[in-house]
This record gives C-alpha cells, sequence and structure tokens, in this order.
C-alpha cells in the first residue's frame, strides 16, 4: 500500500515524522509530498487520493487495515476549504515531491523559463508588467515596473534578490512554496535574471526555517544545469524582523548590520553591493513561472481592482481551519474567518483580526466586509501586507495588543531614526500607564501625537507603520483602553459595573 504524507515542517511538528516510520513499520511504502495547506489536518496521510488526518501514532495500525473511518476526510482535493481556492502558486501543493525533477517536469516546470528565454528580456518585463503582479512580501509595488527599472539601470553586474525573511506573525506562505515546490520559486528567480540581465541570485532565508533552506540548498544543487548561466546562492538570515526591510536585508547580505538604509538610492539603481537589484518577495517571484506559461491576460483576470492575481492567505491564530488558503483578490474578511476559517479554534465569538503581520490593523467583526484587496485595506485604515490573517477570540485585550506592538517595534528597531527608536520606547511606557489607568485621556492623546511623529517622521515602514496596529485597537476598542481605569480608581462605580467579557 503506497501512503503519501508531508514532509512540510509542520506536518513534521505535528507528528509526521513519527507516522512515516509506523507506516513503514506496517509494511507500507510512505511517499513524502509537499503539503496541501489544510494544517488542523496535519499529519494527514494520502490513499488513493482519499485523506485521513490528523493522525496519531496509534491511528497507523487502524489506517493500515482500512478501519481509520473517523479520521477519513473524502477525496482530499474535494475538500470544501479546498475546493473554493484558485490555486496558481500553489498548484502543486500536496501532489507532487518538491525535490523530485520528474514530478516538477511533469507538472509544466521549466516551461515558462524556456518560453522567457525565447524571448527579449523587454517582452518578458511587458508580460509581467501587463500581468498585474505586485509584490506579495507587504508594500504591493508593481513588479513589471522594478524590473523595468533594473533591466534599464546601466551595470554590467546586476543581482536577484529574493526576499524571505517571511517575519510576519501568523504568515507561512513563503515558507510552504519553499519547501513544497523549491524548484518553481528557483524557476521565477531566473526568469528575473533574464528580464533584468542579471546572472546571479540570492534567497535570504530566514534563519528559523531550517528545512526551507535545506530544501532549497539541495534544489539549487538538482537544478543547477537548467539554471545556468543563472546561478542561485541560498543564505541564512540574522533573526531581526527588520531584515526584512528591503535595504536592511540588502545590508546584513553584504555581512553588514541590518540597518536600514536611506533612500535613494533605490536597490533596483544601486542595491546588493552597489549594483542594480531586483529584490523581490518569494510569492512574488513563485508567480511568475505560471504568468510566462499562460500570458499575462490570464493572471489579470483574477482579482479586483488593482489588486490582480491571486493572494495566497494565511489564516492563523485562534481559528479552527488554519492553513494556506490561495484565492483571487476580493473574499471578504469575514468570509475568510467565519465561513472559510470556520470561526475561533475555541469557539468563543471573533473580536479582533490582525491583517498584515505586526504592523497591520486590527479589524472589528464590523469591518468583516472589507474585501481582500490593496486599496480596500487601506480606505479601512489597514493593509494586507504578506496576507496574514491572524485571529483572537473575545478573550483578547486590545490595550495589551497595543502595548506589543510598541515593545515589538522598541525591540526590532534597527536604531538608524529618532521617531522609531525612541518613540518606541516612550510609546511602551505612555500604554503601560494607560493600562494602569494613569491619567488615560491624556495619555490617549500623547499616544496620537506620537503616532503622527512616527508615521511621519519615521524612514521606514518599521516606525511608520507601528501606528496601523495601536491606532486601530484604540479606534475600535476603546474599551479596552480606558477599563483599567475604572478598576484602579477607588470610590467609583464597583467593578460589576465594568463591562464583563
Ligand atoms: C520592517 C519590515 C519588514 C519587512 N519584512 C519583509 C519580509 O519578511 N519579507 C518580504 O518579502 N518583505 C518584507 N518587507 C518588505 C520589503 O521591504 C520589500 O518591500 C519587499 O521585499 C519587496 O518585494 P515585493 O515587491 O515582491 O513585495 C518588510 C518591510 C519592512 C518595513
Ligand atoms: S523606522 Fe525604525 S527600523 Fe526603520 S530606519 Fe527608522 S529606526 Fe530603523
Amino acid at each position: 500500500m503506497k501512503v503519501r504524507l508531508s514532509d512540510d515542517a509542520l506536518a513534521i511538528a505535528c507528528g509526521a515524522d513519527a507516522i512515516a516510520r509506523a507506516l513503514t513499520a506496517g509494511g507500507a511504502e510512505v511517499e513524502r509530498v509537499s503539503s496541501w495547506g489544510m494544517h488542523w489536518l496535519e499529519p494527514l496521510a494520502e490513499i488513493d487520493g482519499v485523506g485521513y488526518g490528523p493522525l496519531a501514532v496509534p491511528d497507523v495500525a487502524k489506517l493500515l487495515a482500512g478501519e481509520l473511518d473517523d479520521k477519513c476526510i473524502g477525496v482530499i482535493g474535494s475538500h470544501p476549504f479546498l475546493a473554493r481556492q484558485t490555486r496558481l502558486t500553489f498548484a502543486r501543493a500536496g501532489k507532487t515531491r518538491s525535490l523530485s525533477l520528474e514530478d516538477y517536469t511533469a507538472t509544466a516546470g521549466w516551461e515558462g523559463l524556456s518560453l522567457a528565454r525565447a524571448m527579449s528580456p523587454l517582452e518578458v518585463v511587458e508580460i509581467v508588467a501587463g500581468s498585474g503582479l505586485r509584490g506579495r512580501g507587504g508594500a504591493g509595488f508593481p513588479a513589471g515596473i522594478k524590473w523595468r527599472t533594473v533591466l534599464e539601470a546601466p551595470g554590467d553586474q546586476k543581482y536577484i534578490v529574493c526576499n524571505a525573511d517571511e517575519g510576519d506573525s501568523g504568515t507561512f506562505a513563503d515558507r510552504m512554496a519553499m519547501e513544497g515546490d523549491p524548484f518553481q520559486l528557483l524557476e521565477g528567480m531566473a526568469i528575473a535574471g533574464h528580464a533584468a540581465g542579471a546572472s546571479k541570485g540570492y534567497v535570504y532565508v530566514r534563519s528559523e526555517y531550517p528545512h526551507a533552506i535545506a530544501k532549497l540548498e539541495q534544489a539549487v544543487r538538482l537544478c543547477r544545469d537548467i539554471l545556468a548561466p543563472f546561478s542561485v546562492e541560498v543564505r541564512a538570515g540574522a533573526g531581526s524582523y527588520v531584515c526584512g526591510e528591503e535595504t536592511a536585508l540588502l545590508n546584513s547580505l553584504e555581512g553588514k548590520r541590518g540597518e536600514v538604509r536611506a533612500k535613494p538610492p533605490l536597490p533596483a539603481h544601486a542595491g546588493l553591493f552597489g549594483k542594480p537589484t531586483i529584490i523581490n518577495n518569494v510569492l512574488t517571484l513563485a508567480a511568475v513561472p505560471w504568468i510566462l506559461r499562460h500570458g499575462a491576460d490570464a493572471y489579470r483576470d483574477f482579482g479586483m481592482g488593482r489588486s490582480r492575481g491571486t493572494m495566497p492567505i494565511q489564516l492563523a491564530g485562534n481559528i479552527r481551519h488554519g492553513g494556506l488558503f490561495e484565492t483571487s483578490f476580493g473574499v471578504t474578511l469575514g468570509d475568510l474567518v467565519n465561513e472559510i476559517g470556520g470561526g475561533t479554534e475555541t469557539g468563543r465569538p471573533v473580536r479582533a483580526v490582525q491583517v498584515g503581520g505586526p504592523l497591520g490593523a486590527y479589524f472589528p467583526p464590523a469591518l468583516f466586509d472589507t474585501p481582500f484587496d490593496y486599496e480596500a485595506f487601506a480606505a479601512a485604515g489597514g493593509l494586507i501586507g504578506h496576507g496574514g490573517v491572524v485571529v483572537f477570540d473575545d478573550t483578547v485585550d486590545l490595550a495589551e495588543q497595543a502595548r506589543f506592538a510598541l515593545e515589538f517595534c522598541a525591540i526590532e528597531s534597527c536604531g538608524k531614526c529618532t521617531p522609531c527608536r525612541i518613540g518606541s520606547v516612550r510609546g511602551r511606557e505612555t500604554m503601560e500607564k494607560i493600562i494602569a489607568g494613569e491619567q488615560t485621556e491624556a495619555n490617549l492623546e500623547l499616544i496620537e501625537d506620537l503616532c503622527e511623529t512616527m508615521t511621519f517622521g519615521s524612514l521606514c515602514a518599521m516606525g511608520g507603520f507601528t501606528p496601523y496596529p495601536v491606532l486601530s485597537a484604540i479606534r475600535h476598542f476603546p474599551e479596552d483602553f480606558r477599563r483599567a481605569k475604572a478598576h484602579n480608581t477607588p470610590n467609583l462605580e464597583a467593578p460589576d459595573d465594568v463591562p464583563a467579557r
């Protein structure tokens, strides 16, 4: 009997290796494949297309005897969580062995690169520009414009840098793409290399992703001849959130301290080692082979407004059905959290959702009709960032979350500019006073003032966007910032009057 089981880091963390050993000991042939991205079902085994999960070692004997009906989820590909998705970047997820060149080639791998190499660099740039692809790392900058800038920049040495630092809370799509489909990312980088006239690429992977680093290094070795004359090196990150910021990343790659560089010059003009550099997120580059294969219009057909194509959304936090949900832009936040994600894992009401990582805004259920779209989120006072959706139930304390946002900024700040380096520390202290009930209204005013300074005075989005979680928490959940006062002020209303949650 052949059993397919993921070797993705999340599946392994849930016990997939132990399941694989038990299956082998029981006489099964085990094939390790990429993950489907249905995290709540991992370790998820597949036998003749039918899924069983989440498995524990004691389930294995029943599985092999064909008696594990209570954990059978039916035909995996027809599962409602997958059936509602549009998987372009993750088309191979769950289906192929990540380091099998045979599987990759059999599923249209390298076709995009062959097509690109038969075109002029400018033609490739025009296709990427025409597709409407925007950077998936957070800023949503049009990839085609960046590529054209590097193509047109003078220089005999140019670089492609893949940003795989993936530091946002609740995000894992880069990791899944690197572990599950590493050749696709390398193909995307080689296409970018052809388009920009760059012969060398680097993947900067966060050090907390050892499985992804190992997979990528093996993949690079296996496809070296296919990529040539383009070559790729994999580098482990320096363990700092701000090293995901593109210029700090470039410094870190050069062996320097991960400190943000002032812009201009843009990396597209003077990036790695001062040379013109395309720096793109994993998902941006991994989308490119599909675009080359199917054409700009086919990609553009998905999505809404200026948000074209699909977005691999990552459902995390206190959510019943956490995992990877790739879909066209336009799905509403409420659908993602309640219908697709199944509400909270605890079964309590959803109270807040943070979208876009630690610098993203908190959304209350009243804003759940916001469509997943760069402009719609900006209009609602937030950002979609790298597509991380972190759900909180009604036990969350938003004043504490706001304090945490400022503390996070203080810890991760590179220290280059004052509004962020000092502002985050003063902000955390002020938020602690608010939580303690000290001069609440005056301190809230001070926080608003400080946030304005951070927004407009910070050199990069680390300090510039920290106000998103802070101000959204104050705006949408004002009661959390005034509760402490009611608790701490003697001889006022009885604590019973404090709204219970
Ligand atoms: C503090 C901070 C952290 C960031 N972290 C990441 C990250 O982990 N991964 C990423 O792709 N982009 C990150 N970015 C965005 C990058 O600076 C840059 O916009 C991105 O790599 C460009 O690629 P894209 O256009 O494909 O999104 C971060 C930005 C800031 C300000
Ligand atoms: S905003 Fe913060 S992280 Fe960005 S340059 Fe200034 S100090 Fe560094």
